[in-house]
């Protein structure tokens, strides 16, 4: 499948990049970046920032604006600045591209999924019936949320889920290029970082919610997020709080966590962990360094699991923000509707 990156010149279009290199069944064909950037090899204007090379490939593809043209490539992946990636994602789609995207623009439209492959795969049946010709758009959730619907999910399944308190500690690579300042982030926490909130508290209601007829059905959770910016490469760590509708053992929620796989596994997507949730006993653990990387940046790891005297239960969840959180979440999107048949 000939595959289009917008952004890709950004932290996630860059993940794009690297983990369409060698991709089985998708094929990196164009690269799109803002007017400032465009008409130039890749290699000459990126910023790589990855430790792994820049793909030979994508190096040597002319930079192109996004304009979808008459015949868009099938699958456009999108990481494009949220503050203009609304129309563009929405041009794509009527020229008949179905678009992934990172952007936050389309993530409550009615008609757009919001999808975890894991938790409400589901959900892609709201762009299954199509005119011909006619694209669509999958939103990728943000980046906490994803994280935090992954190991909320088994949760639900076993208990039911009532409300849940969440606070953050986000990296810097969450922020894009070129970033927080140094001086801003050295020595410091930056309480505030705009919209977050909106989305973790959000966001997990529409992922966890049931599809009904041609709408999604929200999950009633409550959740309360404060979300801070910490002086980390990669990985958003969570600290949550949780309550149960039915009343929860620590080695039931245990279980349900460690056990918890979904459609990703059964098809053995390319993108998909073998183990979507990795629950840690140690009493320090999980922590970026040491487990942003397992199962290649897409597991989730989930530690502390503990009795709340407010809520009930408690947990300390960690995923990769760039990976999970972005570029590999969404390709696996991309891939669970490729195998769905919903490219064409
Ligand atoms: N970083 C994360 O962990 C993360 C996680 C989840 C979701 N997201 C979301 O994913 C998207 C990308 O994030 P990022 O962190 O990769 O951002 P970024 O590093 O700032 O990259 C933004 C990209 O958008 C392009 N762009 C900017 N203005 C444009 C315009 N007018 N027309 C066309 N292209 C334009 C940039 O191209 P130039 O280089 O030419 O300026 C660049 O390729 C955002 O919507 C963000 O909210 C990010």
């Amino acid at each position: 499948v000939p595959v289009a990156v917008l952004g890709a010149t950004g932290t996630v279009g860059q993940r794009f990049v690297a983990l369409l290199a060698d991709h089985p069944s998708f094929e990196l064909v164009r690269l799109c970046a803002s007017e400032r950037t465009a008409g130039k090899p890749y290699g000459e204007v990126v910023r790589w920032a990855l430790a792994e090379p820049l793909p030979a490939r994508a190096a040597r593809l002319v930079v192109e604006a996004p304009e979808p043209g008459s015949a868009p490539e099938p699958l456009v992946l999108s990481a494009l600045d949220a503050a203009v990636a609304g129309p563009l994602e929405t041009a794509f789609a009527e020229a008949g591209a179905l678009v992934v995207t990172n952007a936050s623009a389309h993530r409550m439209d009615p008609d757009v999924p919001l999808v975890v492959p894991e938790v409400n795969p589901e959900h892609l049946e709201l762009v299954a019936e199509r005119p011909a010709g006619r694209g669509a758009i999958l939103a990728n959730p943000n980046c906490s949320a994803i994280g935090l619907a992954l190991a909320l999910a088994p949760i639900e399944r076993a208990y039911g889920l009532d409300r849940a308190h969440v606070a953050t500690l986000q990296a810097l690579s969450g922020a894009g290029l070129p970033g927080v300042p140094a001086l801003a982030i050295a020595d410091n926490v930056i309480p505030f970082i705009r919209g977050e909130e909106e989305k973790l508290e959000r966001e997990p209601r529409k992922i966890l919610g049931r599809l009904a007829g041609e709408r999604i059905e929200e999950h009633p959770l409550v959740v309360s997020a404060q979300c801070t910016r910490v002086g980390i490469s990669d990985g958003h760590t969570a600290l949550v709080s949780f309550a149960t509708r039915r009343s929860a053992t620590r080695e039931g929620l245990h279980d349900a966590l460690a056990s918890f796989r979904g459609e990703p596994q059964e098809r053995r997507l390319p993108s998909a962990p073998a183990r979507p949730i990795v629950v840690h006993e140690a009493e320090d653990a999980p922590q970026p360094r040491l487990h942003r990387e397992l199962e290649r940046g897409m597991a989730v790891s989930v530690g502390r699991l503990r009795p709340c005297p407010l809520l009930g239960w408690k947990m300390v969840v960690l995923s990769h923000n760039t990976l999970r959180g972005a570029a590999g979440g969404a390709l696996l999107v991309a891939e669970l509707a490729h195998a769905r048949g919903l490219v064409r």
